[in-house]
């Protein structure tokens, strides 16, 4: 398999179905406002620490598409249209991302889950949360499109075969990051 976006699906399958599990537990016991902003600071958390690490290396490639990379300004967004200041956080503690390759790497994680948003709106929704859900919404319909663009970046990156097993572990690391912090706030 030469697709790297392919490769990345197939190896974070296992983990993606764990987080996704978690995150599904979390909605659960959203019950009011106040529980939908701590589950949207912990998304903050987890977005803004992965986009600080990464978007300095996206620049320096000049890298296209920017606006998409950071999400974290969304979930400001709607942290404030409900009365919130924007939050101060102590950074996640995640694996080291020091090249592009590690960036972009990182931040499917991120795009990826964006496609999972629209289902937790919805989720929330069923439990009375019916304002402020721009970040979960997504991108609409130009989700796909967005996905399938970014899918194509990473896999233009020149990533040689001995770098990929290392690739695919920071990937599954960036995941743990964000189930081990759910499970602990
Ligand atoms: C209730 C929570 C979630 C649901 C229901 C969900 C659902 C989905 C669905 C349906 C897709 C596939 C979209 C498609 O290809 O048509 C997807 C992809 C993905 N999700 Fe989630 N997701 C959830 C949470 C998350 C979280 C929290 C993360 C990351 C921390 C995540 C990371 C990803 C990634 C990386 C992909 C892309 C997989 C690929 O390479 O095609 N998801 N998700």
């Amino acid at each position: 398999m030469n697709n790297f976006a392919d490769i990345l699906k197939k190896e974070t399958l296992a983990i993606h179905q764990q987080v996704e599990k978690t995150v599904i537990q979390r909605i659960k016991n959203v019950n009011n406002l106040d529980a939908y902003k701590m589950l949207l600071l912990d998304f903050y958390r987890f977005y803004k620490s992965i986009e600080d690490a990464s978007l300095p290396y996206l620049e320096e490639g000049n890298y296209p598409h920017k606006p998409n990379y950071q999400r974290s300004r969304k979930i400001i967004d709607d942290l404030m249209s409900m009365g919130s200041e924007a939050p101060a956080i102590s950074p996640l503690k995640h694996p080291d991302i020091s090249s592009l390759k590690e960036a972009l790497s990182a931040i499917y994680v991120l795009e990826g889950s964006a496609l999972g948003g629209p289902y937790i709106a919805k989720m929330l929704e069923k439990r009375g949360i019916d304002q402020s859900l721009s970040f979960f919404m997504g991108d609409g319909e130009k989700g796909m499109e967005n996905w399938q663009d970014f899918r194509r970046h990473l896999n233009e990156l020149p990533i040689q075969e001995n770098e990929k097993q290392e690739l695919i572990q920071l990937v599954k690391e960036v995941f743990l990051s964000f189930e081990n912090q759910l499970k602990t706030s």
